[in-house]
């Protein structure tokens, strides 16, 4: 087991990769705990959680909202929970975000910390103290800094994740490993084949480096002023491509991270060495490369960014790999390099 530290403005979090879900007890208060999870991780693992109160939700992005925000609210109320009381999350993204959400808003704040069931939460969601919902159309507008306590991540647990999911998680160490750490790149092109069959040893690793490079940027900039929006790589154009295709997250940073990749190439940052590489790993993984979607309904959605100011777009390039900066770019110069894609 390996723990990393992450020192936010709310308190320290301290995520321990590798420990199993069975120890959590070792870990809460003695008071009253509450369990909350969705359906599939409770009926996969409700045999090895604390035994305490649970609240299950559904799943699926469409239940991430203040429905089931207030359904959470009226259970702890039923189930008088004080301010002395722990909630643990035990779940993915979704039960992670939600569940900070509200342990950091029920009675002004509740002690709190996860269960990170997916590669994605372990190695993203679960990282960092963002906790929120969406509302009105938009993802993650209504939220919190707030940093859990504890977070476990179980490898374990992975196992029984379907591909689609695992393929997210990658998408996201990828990214890691392109802004932060040319080495785990570099391992990456070796072992691509052992992290989809998660190889214990091997995704151990990618968990771990991927926590590191994840809770370094926090450490510096938790509130996202800053060096923090470099976790946006592959995101501008990817969250456009979500809009516009539906296709699962992961998939669509991934073509995301091609363009920047292009962008910064035309911008001299990176050679076209180093963005064929990354292009070839995304597709050893089974990632998409091309923009699945035509270059007009995806520039519909890019102006509607919710982060764009006037006509420029806070925007990540890699800067040779390993590294990246953050600039400010005209929504014309996407719209560019989008037309000849
Ligand atoms: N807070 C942040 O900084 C941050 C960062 C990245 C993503 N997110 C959020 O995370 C969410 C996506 O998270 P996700 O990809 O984990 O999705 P998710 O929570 O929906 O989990 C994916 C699916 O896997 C199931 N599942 C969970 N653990 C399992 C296991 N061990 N075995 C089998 N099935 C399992 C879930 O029930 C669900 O159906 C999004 O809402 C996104 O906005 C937040
Ligand atoms: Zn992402």
């Amino acid at each position: 087991m390996k723990n990393v530290l992450i020192r936010g403005a709310s308190g320290n979090s301290t995520l321990l990769i590798g420990e199993r879900i069975q120890n959590l007890k070792k870990y809460i208060p003695a008071g009253k705990v509450v369990v909350i999870t969705d359906t599939n991780v409770h009926r996969l693992y409700q045999k090895n959680f604390p035994s305490c109160n649970v609240i299950t939700i559904g799943t699926g992005e469409k239940i991430k909202n203040l429905d089931t925000v207030q359904y959470i609210y009226d259970k702890l109320m039923g189930l008088e929970v004080e301010r002395s009381s722990f909630i643990v999350g035990i779940g993915g993204g979704i039960v992670c975000d939600i569940t900070g959400f509200v342990a950091s808003t029920y009675l002004r704040g509740l002690r709190f910390g996860f269960v990170s069931t997916t590669l994605l939460s372990q190695v993203d969601a679960s990282v960092g103290g963002k906790n929120g919902v969406n509302f009105g159309g938009y993802k993650n507008i209504i939220g919190v800094f707030n940093q859990p306590e504890l977070v476990i991540c179980d490898l374990n647990l992975l196992g029984t994740l379907p591909g689609k999911e695992i393929l997210c998680g990658l998408a996201e160490i990828v990214k890691h490993a392109v802004i932060g750490d040319a080495d785990l790149f570099g391992y990456l092109e070796k072992n691509y084949k052992n992290a989809f069959s998660l190889d214990p040893p091997v995704i151990e690793k990618l968990v771990y480096d991927s926590v590191k490079i994840k809770s370094t940027i926090v450490n510096r900039d938790e509130k996202e002023k800053g060096d923090r929006r470099k976790l946006n790589f592959g995101h501008t154009i990817g969250h456009a491509i979500e809009k516009t295709t539906g296709i699962p997250h992961g998939e669509a940073i991934s073509a995301g991270m091609v363009v920047a990749t292009a962008i910064a190439v035309k911008r001299n940052l990176l050679s076209s060495e180093d963005a064929i590489r990354i292009k070839q790993l995304l597709k050893n993984l089974r990632l998409p490369t091309e923009i699945p979607t035509d270059s007009e309904r995806l520039f519909d959605a890019l102006k509607k960014d919710k982060k764009r100011e006037g006509d420029n777009i806070h925007f990540v390039l890699p800067n040779g790999i390993g590294n990246a900066i953050v600039k400010q770019i005209s929504i014309k110069e996407i719209e560019n390099v989008l037309s000849v894609a």
